[in-house]
């Protein structure tokens, strides 16, 4: 298994650019399911969860076609309905399949998404809003099994804002009969870059960026070329990287909207920020200062760039309190990063942290996508040598992140 090293200290500067949004591919790869004719994508990123939603696709009979940052996917002989465990367990967002399934054909059969390293993450609201339309849902042998002759629109007011669930019954609705209400629809950059690519192919959707979405069915969606927006994790990522290291660091080719919570967060504590209009310069010349951190859905704090901001706090100079109100347990990085001589205490679903003067290089274990990044910004300014293991949560995640991180002077290498 790859590892990952890193000796910490390097001031980084210069420039990097962003990748395509994983989190905006995914939806709109699986929605090439709704349409018979080929749909072409550019800028889709290198990384491992693509590949798994591309083996998604071609299990159940598509053709896709890879070139570089391109995909081409033709849906039209789609022979199974299914989406196999062996490729959902790696990645629940497979589930994205469903809605767009149900939507063409009638039927979808989805193996359940289990807990995950960060929580237990149900899909009960994706299913409600499908037995919603008309739907009728049975779990079985793990799988559920989604059966319809033709979704019925419907107002559907998801309890709490899903990204994913807003995403699915949003494709699911677009071939449906009559109107869908989506209500505390979420309103996340991702869900509006895949509205734009159903709405290029005929789709009928309003309101998406705003908490409520309305759709009106349409008989057939064609299929289109696309281009996938920037990465808005990679990019708050990649600008604390230059803040931890009191660097000067430019991230290049992302959309500074879409990363505002962070950049005011990165404000106060002392990084001098400067927004172009596809770029970001950061320049942390002072030590940084500390500030309480609450997640939030879109446009509040991402709850994805958690645990990169407490590897941040934990070299402030005072007291920081993050809490997370997304996800019950996403603070499994905190005893890597206390392994490191971080010096943060666990309460709940908030975590204080007290800055110390310096970190210490540290072997240390990656859990998830996000908690492996931590453990990466935090080795950056440690001193002497940090050892990431299981590096593919990275990979996940990250597009060559040790080449992207050498290019602004990072000491890291990956070792097979
Ligand atoms: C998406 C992102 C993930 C991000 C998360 C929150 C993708 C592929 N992944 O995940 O990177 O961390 O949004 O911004 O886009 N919930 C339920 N029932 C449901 C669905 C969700 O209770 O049916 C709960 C979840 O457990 C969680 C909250 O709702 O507590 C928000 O989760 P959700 O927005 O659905 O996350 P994902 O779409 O899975």
């Amino acid at each position: 298994m790859d590892k990952i090293l890193i000796k910490g200290g390097k001031k980084l500067k210069g420039e990097v650019e962003i990748s395509g949004a994983k989190n905006s591919a995914l939806p709109i790869i699986a929605s090439s399911i709704l349409s018979t004719e080929e749909c072409v994508l550019t800028n889709v990123p290198l990384l491992k969860d693509i590949q798994t939603i591309k083996l998604v696709l071609e299990s159940m009979g598509a053709r896709v076609r890879r070139d570089g940052y391109t995909f081409a996917i033709d849906a039209k002989d789609l022979k199974s309905c299914e989406a196999p465990y062996e490729l959902v367990k790696t990645m629940r967002a497979s589930v994205l399949v469903l809605g767009p399934l149900v939507a063409r054909f009638g039927e979808a059969r989805v193996s359940l998404p289990g807990g995950c390293a960060i929580g237990t993450r149900p899909v009960n609201l994706h299913i409600a809003g499908l037995q919603k339309m008309g739907a009728e849902v049975e779990i079985k042998h793990g799988y559920v099994e989604v059966r319809a002759k033709r979704l019925k629109g419907a107002n559907i007011s998801f309890d709490i804002s899903t990204v994913t669930g807003t995403e699915n019954i949003m494709m699911a609705a677009v071939l449906a009969e009559g109107e869908t209400v989506i209500g505390n629809a979420a309103c996340e950059p991702e869900v509006v870059d895949l509205a734009n690519f159903l709405i290029k192919r005929g789709a009928k959707i309003k309101g998406a960026g705003t908490d409520t979405i309305i759709i009106e069915g349409v008989l057939r969606l064609s299929g289109g070329t696309y281009e996938i927006m920037p990465d808005r994790i990679e990019t708050g990522t990649y600008l604390i990287s230059g803040a931890i290291t009191g660097g000067d660091v430019t991230v290049r080719r992302c959309v500074p909207s879409h990363i505002e919570a962070v950049l005011s967060k990165l404000s106060v504590v002392g990084v001098k920020t400067e927004v172009f209009s596809d770029s970001i310069r950061v320049v942390a010349d002072r030590g940084i200062s500390a500030v309480d951190v609450r997640t939030m859905p879109y446009p509040g704090f991402p709850t994805d760039m958690q645990a990169q901001i407490m590897a941040l706090m934990t070299i402030s100079n005072g007291l920081s309190v993050i809490t997370e109100t997304v996800f019950e347990n996403r603070f499994i990085h905190v005893p890597e990063l206390r392994r490191m001589g971080a010096k943060i205490k666990l309460q709940e679903n908030y975590a204080v942290v007290e800055g110390v003067k310096s970190l210490s290089g540290a072997p240390v274990m990656a859990t998830d996508l996000r908690a492996s990044a931590s453990l990466v910004l935090a080795g950056l300014v440690a001193e002497g040598q940090t050892e990431v293991h299981r590096v593919y949560h990275l990979d996940r995640g990250y597009e060559s992140m040790e080449r992207k991180l050498s290019g602004l002077g990072a000491d890291i290498v990956r070792v097979k």
